[in-house]
């Protein structure tokens, strides 16, 4: 994420550069050590072979917090476009991947993650050919 620094804020880091230089090791210590996570299932469903295609548009019947960085908090009542949907192995949970839709950012991805499918109302369909292809561990990376 980016943060926007104010004049004052700019000022004071340039006066404290070691500081700065040990954030920055940190960082970059940090995403290095930004580990694959476990995959939620191993195939998918999507519209198209890259899961480029929006398969519907859903809306939020619940809230729902992100427990890692492979998911997306999602707020009751938003509209999420579904980007895939994850097959789950017996016994687990059934999770789509997705992004909310905002106003704000239409000409803009917004940020992709995961979400129970138990918590949206599919509302729009846009397509009915869907493929079923593995998941990679490119599916969960993150940090
Ligand atoms: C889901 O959306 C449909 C309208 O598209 C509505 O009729 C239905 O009641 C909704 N279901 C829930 C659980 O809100």
């Amino acid at each position: 994420m980016h943060t926007q620094h104010s004049p004052g804020s700019a000022l004071s880091v340039s006066m404290s550069c070691p500081l700065v230089i040990l954030l920055c090791v940190g960082l970059l210590h940090q995403s290095a050590s930004a580990v694959r996570m476990d995959k939620l299932a191993p195939n998918k469903i999507c519209g198209d072979a890259e899961c480029s295609y929006v398969i519907s548009l859903a809306t939020a019947l619940d809230d729902f917090i992100a427990p890692d960085c492979r998911f997306i908090n999602i707020r009751r009542g938003q509209m999420v476009y579904v980007y895939s949907k994850l097959i789950p192995e017996e016994g687990a949970g059934v999770f789509w991947s997705g992004s909310v839709y905002s106003e704000r950012y239409v000409n803009q991805m917004g940020i992709i993650g995961y979400f129970p499918a138990t918590i949206v109302n599919e509302t729009q369909k846009f397509t009915e050919d869907t493929v079923k292809i593995p998941t990679t561990n490119m599916d969960f990376f993150c940090d």
